[in-house]
């Protein structure tokens, strides 16, 4: 994302004003620039004494994107680049759980988490004595767990997948009996894709949701269908069946991106956090983009100042620490995913 360590306000306002949907977080005036500029030179001198980097997920505001992010994508792109990194601090302006993988991978590693609320509304849902719980209830099946889940409760699971493998990897799984936890909606769009695919599987799943994705309806998607007939509606696999049967296409936020990337369609709906349809905007300006969209608190808990400030001086908190015994057992279940995810 970062093509050089110093930026000016005129080239990072150049990036953002495309930015236009999602009311006033999500646009940018100049002087707002000129106020990111001496906080993003000064993170960008840190990162090179230190020898550190930054990991940003898609839906974190534009500035940190394209101000000081190393990396940037979905759960799994920034899972394989927190492994491959030759850095000796990762900063993960994500969420804690995305932070925790990364220190799963790297525990020599320093990982520091500049978000200020720890947590979200999946990862929160169920802990690691649920999980033990289930697991004598269903001693037959495949505990799958998506990434968005915290370090203990990978730990009790078989296989971690994300939005962008979840139906390849339980499809390839060699047991007929699925557990998939905490996701209900993904869940539900789990079982409509294995139906489709001719797979037959017990597929059991667990009841948390996503607070942003379940706020879509098809409701919505047919109200933007008639004010805009020719609009490509694009919505991630924690929204709602309903919303994911009536979309043209469904996918992780680097899937939407790429399917958006690739068609010669001109208007989309993008039914996912706010923060990858400020991405859009601002690396496909000729592509417009209709509706509304929502803010993650979590993901949006991530400024620029705090990560000025873990770079320069972390505290316990803001340091993942994670009990080694736990780190084995969680590893096994992302070093499963990637198995599995590369044999496609
Ligand atoms: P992605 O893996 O698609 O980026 O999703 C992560 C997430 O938190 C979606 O809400
Ligand atoms: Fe969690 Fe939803 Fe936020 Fe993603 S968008 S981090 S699933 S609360």
């Amino acid at each position: 994302m970062l093509t050089k360590s110093h930026i000016t306000a005129e080239e990072l306002y150049q990036t953002l004003r495309k930015i236009k949907v999602g009311g006033t977080v999500c646009t940018y005036s100049y002087k707002k620039c000129e106020e990111f500029v001496p906080l993003i030179n000064e993170i960008n001198d840190l990162k090179e004494q230190k020898n550190a980097v930054i990991l940003v997920h898609s839906y974190v505001s534009p500035e940190i994107i394209y101000g000081v992010g190393d990396f940037v994508g979905d759960s799994y792109k920034l899972a394989k680049d927190a492994l491959s990194t030759k850095a000796d601090i990762i900063v993960f302006a994500a969420v804690r759980f995305m932070g925790d993988t990364a220190k799963i991978l790297n525990p020599e590693k320093a990982v520091l988490i500049p978000g200020l609320l720890d947590g979200c509304t999946l990862a929160d849902s169920i802990n690691g004595a649920q999980v033990r719980e289930l697991k004598k209830q269903f001693p037959k099946h495949t505990f799958v767990c998506y990434i968005n889940t915290t370090a203990e409760v990978k730990a009790e699971c078989d296989v971690c997948v994300t939005s962008a493998n979840v139906y390849d990897i339980v499809q390839n799984i060699p047991n007929d009996k699925i557990y998939f936890l905490p996701d209900k909606l993904m869940g539900l769009n789990l079982k409509r894709e294995m139906a489709r695919r001719g797979v037959t599987k017990d597929i059991q799943f667990y009841s948390g949701t996503c607070y942003v994705h379940e706020e879509y309806s098809s409701e919505q998607i047919k109200n933007i269908r008639l004010e805009y007939p020719d609009v490509k509606v694009v919505s991630h696999p924690e929204c709602k069946p309903e919303v994911c049967e009536t979309s043209d296409f469904v996918g992780s936020t680097a899937q939407m991106l790429h399917y958006m990337k690739k068609s010669r369609d001109k208007q989309f709906l993008m039914l996912t956090e706010c923060g990858l349809s400020s991405r859009l905007q601002a690396e496909f300006p000729n592509k417009r983009l209709v509706g509304s969209c929502t803010l993650c608190r979590y993901m949006k808990s991530n400024t620029l100042q705090d990560i000025l400030r873990v770079l320069k001086d972390p505290t316990d908190r803001d340091r993942v620490i994670i009990d080694e015994q736990m780190r084995l057992r969680a590893l096994k279940s992302i070093q499963a995913m990637f198995r599995y995810a590369e044999q496609n």
